[in-house]
């Protein structure tokens, strides 16, 4: 029987920002579980806070050019457990985040549709608590089946055990302690009573579009055809991650969070400020996206680096541009939002 694993030296590890970092010794999981029964692979790899652990690159920044020890899970096996009205469907967490939520819509399954088209791997999904048009992963996860780096130990969390909020997690807190091994989510056969619901602004004109070119009553759309919606909705707004270039990863900045008072400030000298309610009544949430264009960085370049012409909140490499020189222009757009609006961004990327 194979081992599960194998072991190379001087990998480069990929990134959808297109930023070279070799890693002197990279380890690739091809079978969890056979993988995890090896001691030396427990102590010396995955016990080492040290080893860093990578998905699909669409969330990391690197600014060195070389990395000591990664580790990537590459299994990607997927199943499920019907349960009636709803489906736990699971996903190891080397599937690709858009594998997973095309496979489950055209199943006839809802409940990931909304995240089509988000570049990136099933393990690296509740890191952050992706989130997409209307809808995040803590709507529909169930739990993660997880190893434990420094107790050395499976476990697995419901998902109140992950405390996923807006692009955060319990993960994110404790970071290199744990490894995201499968995800589970509860999806339903038949739609939720809201269905299809294009609260987000910009989903209806697309929706529409396309059931005149598909022929298809917007009554009659299903989970797949919402996938395919959003995927025209982000190719029109987002760097298309399967190119090659321009590279970027997704928002580089999280939405801000304020405080109501502050917020109340901004509207009386920026009317056309869009404000997001949540659910504490205090705080207001706000669109860096928007900060940064009123700033005016929209569509500069400095060379290889540049921001996005199509949306501010994405920093882009044209090719040849290294970390160091997107993190200075990710540092001028905050030093520069702060100055206009006394707004403090936060970078969504890792920046290894
Ligand atoms: N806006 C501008 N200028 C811009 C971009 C945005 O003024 O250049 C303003 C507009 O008012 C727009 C609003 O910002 O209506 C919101 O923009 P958008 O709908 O594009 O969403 P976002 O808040 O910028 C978030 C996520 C995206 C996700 C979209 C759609 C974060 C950090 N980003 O962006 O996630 O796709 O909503 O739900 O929350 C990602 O995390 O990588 C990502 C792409």
């Amino acid at each position: 029987m194979n081992s599960g694993f194998n072991l190379r030296n001087d990998v480069p590890v990929g990134n959808t920002m297109r930023v070279n970092a070799c890693a002197d010794q990279f380890l690739q999981i091809d079978h969890i579980e056979r993988a995890l029964a090896n001691p030396r692979l427990r102590e010396e790899w995955l016990a080492d806070p040290q080893t860093l652990v990578v998905g699909g690159g669409s969330n990391i920044l690197f600014v060195t050019d070389r990395i000591d020890k990664a580790v990537a899970i590459k299994a990607a096996d997927h199943g499920f457990v019907d349960e009636g009205e709803t489906v736990l469907v699971f996903a190891e967490a080397g599937l690709g985040l858009d594998d997973w939520v095309r496979l489950t819509a055209e199943q006839g399954l809802y409940g990931l549709e909304r995240l089509a088209e988000i570049p990136g791997t099933v393990g690296a999904a509740p890191i952050q608590n992706v989130g997409a048009y209307g809808m995040q992963l803590s709507d529909v996860l169930d739990s993660v089946e997880l190893w434990d780096r420094q107790k050395q130990a499976p476990l697995r969390w419901s998902a109140e055990q992950c405390q996923l909020s807006y692009r955060n997690s319990r993960f994110k807190s404790e970071p290199n302690r744990w490894l995201v091994l499968r995800v589970w989510v509860r999806l339903h056969k038949r739609p939720p009573a809201d269905w299809p619901n294009f609260a987000y602004p910009g989903l209806v004109d697309e929706a529409e579009a396309y059931s005149k070119s598909e022929k298809k009553p917007i009554s009659s759309l299903v989970a797949s055809d919402m996938a395919e919606i959003v995927t025209r909705v982000r190719r029109k707004k987002l760097p298309d991650w399967r190119q090659w270039l321009p590279g970027s990863l997704g928002s580089f900045f999280h939405n801000p969070i304020v405080s109501k008072q502050h917020a109340n400030k901004l509207k009386a000298n920026w009317p056309d400020v869009p404000l997001y309610a949540l659910d504490d009544p205090d705080s207001v949430k706000l669109s860096a996206g928007w900060l940064i264009e009123q700033a005016g960085w929209r569509g500069r370049l400095f060379g290889a680096a540049g921001v996005y012409d199509r949306h501010a909140l994405v920093l882009i490499n044209r090719g040849g541009a290294d970390g160091k020189q997107l993190l200075q222009l990710a540092e001028a757009i905050e030093a520069d939002v702060w100055k206009h609006f006394a707004v403090r961004l936060k970078t969504e990327p890792m920046i290894v």
